[in-house]
């Protein structure tokens, strides 16, 4: 392949994935998004494997298939609701990419002199020190979300001051390492070192229920190491391409900050989730609740206009979407209006729950962000309240001394009546009692949600 056709397909690769980004930012378009990617990343890889300065095929094709391999067994076996922790896990690959592309791009120097040897120095110390950051932040993220180590903070003393100092120190040794001629080992090492440890205690600082913004933080960080490898490897597409993953991860990152009432600062600099003035959350129960039958939820939803459905995690798990959806219809014909109040941080990863009712058909002109429908809820008959726990607790809005303080939820409590659908009492993801379930306006219907839909379209 010449290098004037190899810059066509890289710049074509490129325009695929800004379409795809553009596709994915809608549902409808979703799906159309997904073969613009797949399409780029496979020009991608046909152009930089034809490209004449690759060497060594047989070894790409080799580690092609070995990786392939992995990547189709994983995809195949992992469930929707580890999405999160797979996700984590790849990042954290990209992470590691760019440190050993870093360490390579050293120790196989170009002889280049002057400004353009600085600029080369400081782009190696940065790729590594980004990879690093990337892939141990990227594991502690996977060993939370899996349950491996606790989800609670880890509240070391200083903790500030410790990820400035390790900020402040990487600069000295980045200013160190460009000043030695060629670059100073030593400098890189210590650097990496402490990244690694800065990674770590990044996001092991940051408390389980913000774990969400965690993910897509990563996201963009593994975006920006990708873009530190292509400046190393004087790669266009991978700049591009690491860029558009770095900045839409950061944008992602920016609306769920908004979403859960969070200052995207603070994300940054790690450890927000753990304000030590934020203390109560006990998960006892504070008082009675009333539980209902599948029949007795049945008439409350004959007897109702209106109903707002608000999926969450347990309808993931019990994998209730496609009898949902059924009530769904069943409820339409008898003409009573059904909606869905999706939370931006419902389930495990963005999106999730649009994801699960995309799966099941549900007409996506009845299913509203939380910002669109939380007004109605005072004029809603009857809500469902399907496997969601933390997205619809009033103690968001209502207790200052909550973990999920200020966080925006689902006013559901504002309905005329409420049914929630859950196993037992247990908490949810934050690990924080739920005053909803013991409102008078509250019934719970106890049991596997997809068993308890299944069962209240029995006495439709
Ligand atoms: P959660 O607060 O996680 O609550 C889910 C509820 O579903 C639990 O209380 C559980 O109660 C119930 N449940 C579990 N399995 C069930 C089943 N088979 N049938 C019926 N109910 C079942 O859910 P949510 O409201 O969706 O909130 C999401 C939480 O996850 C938030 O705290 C969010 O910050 C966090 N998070 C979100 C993301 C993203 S990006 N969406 C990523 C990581 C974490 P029982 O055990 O009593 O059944």
């Amino acid at each position: 392949m010449s290098s004037g056709l190899i810059t066509s397909a890289y710049l074509l690769a490129a325009v695929l994935f800004i379409l795809s980004l553009l596709g994915l930012s809608k549902q409808e378009s979703a799906k159309r998004g997904n073969w613009y990617g797949i399409a780029g990343m496979a020009i991608a890889l046909i152009a930089t494997i034809f490209n004449p300065d690759v060497q060594g095929i047989g070894w790409i094709i080799l580690a092609m298939v070995i990786g392939g391999a992995i990547g189709i067994y994983f995809a195949r076996k992992v469930e929707m609701t580890q999405m999160p922790e797979l996700i984590a896990a790849l990042h954290s690959f990209v992470g590691l990419a760019a440190v050993f592309v870093g360490f390579n791009t050293y120790m196989d120097q170009e002889e280049v002199v002057g400004v353009m040897q600085s600029i080369h120095l400081i782009e190696i110390f940065l790729g590594i020190f980004i990879g690093a950051v990337t892939f141990t932040g990227s594991l502690v993220a996977f060993a939370k979300l899996q349950g491996r180590i606790s989800s609670k903070p880890l509240m070391l003393p200083h903790r500030h001051k410790l990820n400035l100092g390790a900020l402040v120190l990487a600069f000295l040794l980045l200013l160190i390492f460009v000043n030695v001629e060629g670059g100073s080992t030593f400098a890189l090492l210590l650097m990496t070192l402490i990244a690694l440890a800065f990674g770590y205690h990044l996001v092991a600082s940051i408390g389980g229920a913000d774990m969400p913004v965690v993910i897509s933080m990563l996201n963009s960080y593994s975006g920006w190491a990708a873009a530190a490898a292509g400046f190393m490897l004087s790669n266009d597409l991978l700049i591009v391409t690491g860029a558009l993953v770095g900045s839409s991860g950061a944008i992602l990152s920016y609306i769920m900050c908004k979403a859960m009432n969070r200052s995207f600062v603070s994300v940054i600099a790690g450890g927000f989730g753990a304000d030590d003035t934020v203390t109560s959350g006990s998960d006892e129960e504070t008082g009675e609740h009333t539980a209902v039958s599948a029949e007795d939820v049945a008439e409350i939803l004959k007897d109702s206009t209106s109903v707002i459905i608000t999926p969450g995690y347990g309808m993931a798990v019990a994998q209730a979407q496609y009898p949902v959806a059924e009530l769904v219809r069943q409820l339409q014909a008898l003409d009573i209006e059904v909606r869905f109040g999706i939370h931006p941080v419902a389930g495990r990863l963005p999106g999730h729950m649009n994801v699960l009712l995309a799966e099941a058909k549900v007409p996506y002109d009845i299913v509203f962000e939380m910002d669109e429908i939380n007004d109605d809820f005072p004029e809603t008959d009857t809500v469902l309240v399907i496997g969601a726990n933390d997205t619809v607790n009033p103690a968001a809005a209502e207790d200052p001394s909550s973990p999920i303080a200020g966080m925006p939820v689902l006013e559901v409590w504002k309905a005329n009546q409420v049914v929630v659908f859950k196993r037992s009492m247990n908490t949810g993801y934050a690990g924080v009692q739920n005053p909803l379930f013991f409102r008078d306006n509250s019934v719970m219907l106890f049991g596997d949600a997809r068993d308890s839909v299944e069962q209240i379209l029995k006495y439709m």
